[in-house]
Formats: structure tokens, sequence, C-alpha cells
């Protein structure tokens, strides 16, 4: 089944019919099943970001659709877009997104509070996360008391706390040491067997791509190529290091 139906969706930044518009996305067309794990690669500029901001309803396309369960998510009202958003997505930004005025563990917290859940039952939930991605320390701190890997983990908490279909996720593995990194690659995998969660991951790095079943890589604003895993992990790897190559875009 699909989750996600992205049909001819086209971004354009600045005023139409003048000589400044960058057509960041162009007519791209894919579809996400459930249980789905994505990897979203391509140079730096080429509209990762912008890709993801629209599937998660944060921006919206110049033209086409995003069709989630059944409907064209740019034609729902403010208030029940912002409900889909809390019900069905959790968002990994590239700039973690933290609110500085309260802790991790309050940052972490904030959508089951949200959503009027009780306290046992949030520490219950609460704890296997934060032990998994090792914050277990800096969980009464603030955003900016702890490192940037920290606060990555700690957005990460944030998402994956609700247990939601849809994981979006811009470079979660930017800012951390190989420990962190695998920490979190192997908890998003968890997450994606275990809670079905489908997710699309963003990323420069062809070690955290190669946890993904697909990688689809950006190029001037159309779909490039896809690669599927397969059994041999090691050939996925190379087949990556390749297109990567090709398109440039690897952070090292
Ligand atoms: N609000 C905006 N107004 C104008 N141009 C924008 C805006 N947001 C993004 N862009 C441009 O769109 C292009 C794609 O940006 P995007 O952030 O999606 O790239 P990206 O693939 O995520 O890059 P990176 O790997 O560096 O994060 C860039 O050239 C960027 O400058
Ligand atoms: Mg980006």
């Amino acid at each position: 089944m699909n989750i996600i139906h992205v049909d001819k969706v086209s971004k354009t930044y600045g005023m139409k019919k003048s000589d400044k518009e960058y057509q960041i996305l162009n007519e791209i067309s894919f579809e996400v099943k459930e249980g789905e794990f994505i990897g979203v690669m391509g140079a730096s500029g080429s509209g990762k970001t912008t890709l993801l901001n629209i599937l998660g309803s944060l921006d919206k396309p110049t033209s086409g659709r995003i069709i989630m369960n059944g409907h064209d998510i740019a034609t729902l009202s403010k208030k029940k877009l912002a409900v889909h958003r809390t019900e069905n997505i959790g968002f990994i930004f590239q700039d973690y997104n933290l609110l500085e005025t309260m802790t991790l563990k309050e940052n972490i917290i904030l959508p089951l509070a949200l959503k009027g859940i009780d306290v046992n039952a949030i520490e219950t939930k609460l704890l296997p996360l934060i032990n998994d991605l090792g914050i277990e320390k800096v969980i009464d701190k603030y955003p900016y008391e702890v490192s940037g890997g920290e606060q990555q983990r700690a957005a990460a908490c944030r998402a994956l706390i609700t247990k939601p279909r849809l994981i979006l996720a811009d470079e979660p593995t930017g800012n951390l040491d190989s420990k962190s990194s695998k920490g979190l690659l192997n908890l998003l995998t968890y997450i994606n067997k275990e809670y079905k969660a489908t997710i699309l991951m963003v990323t420069h790095d062809v070690f955290a791509a190669s946890y993904c079943q697909k990688i689809m890589f950006i190029h001037d604003g159309e779909i490039y190529n896809e690669l599927f895993a397969g059994t041999d992990k090691k050939q996925f790897f190379d087949k990556i290091i390749q297109v990567m190559s090709v398109l440039g875009g690897e952070r090292q």
C-alpha cells in the first residue's frame, strides 16, 4: 500500500516569467510504500530539503500533488494539516529545531504532553529511547548546554516518541560520530521494522545510506536514478559511491 503518492511536483523560487526563476524540483513523481526505508541523496542545493519539507506539508509545491491517505495534502485546511502532521509525521530536521527555552527532556516529550498523555506513560516511552541514543546524562540540560550531536539525538527522540507512521529525516547523522550514527541508524531500522514506520532519510553519508532499502538520487530537479539494496550490502555501498561520484555531494 502506498503511504505517499507524489505526482508531478514542481517547486520554483523567484518571480514567474522573470530571469530570476529557479526551478528546484521539476515534475518529480514517485510513490512511497508503507514500511519502506528510503534514502534521498544528491549534491548540496539539489532540492532534498525542499522535497522533504513539501512531503511534510511544511512547504507547498508550485504545482503537482502529494496524496496521503487518499487526500491531496495541499487541499487540507490549516487546522487539518496541523493534525495530520502531529498524528502521522515525525520530523528530524537538519538544524534540529529544538526549543531553546526548554530542556532536552521537555523538548522530547512535548509532542506527548500536547496530546495530554499522562506523566508515567511518557516516562515509559522516554527511557528506552534516550538509552538507545545515549543521552540520558544530558536530558535535563538546555540545548545551548549540549553538543550538536546531542541536540541531534534529542531531536531524533522527539520525532520517534509518538511512533509516527512516516518519519522524515534530514541528514540525521550529519553531526554524529560513528558510534552515535550507528546507534541512530539502528534505531531507525528498528522503528522501521517493529513499528512499520515508513522512513525517508536525506543523507550525504554513504554509510548511512547503506541502511536504506532504496536510494533516490536527485539531480537537476529530477530523480536521476534509483538503487535497491538487494542482498549484497557491499555491492549496494559501492553502487551508491559510484552514483555519488558522478553527481557530487558526498561530504567527507
Ligand atoms: N526559500 C527559498 N527561497 C529561494 N531559494 C531557496 C529557498 N529555499 C531553498 N532555496 C534554494 O533551493 C535550492 C535547493 O535547496 P535545498 O535546501 O532543498 O537543497 P539541499 O539539497 O537540501 O542541499 P543541502 O545538501 O546543502 O542541504 C538551493 O539552491 C537553495 O538555495
Ligand atoms: Mg538540505
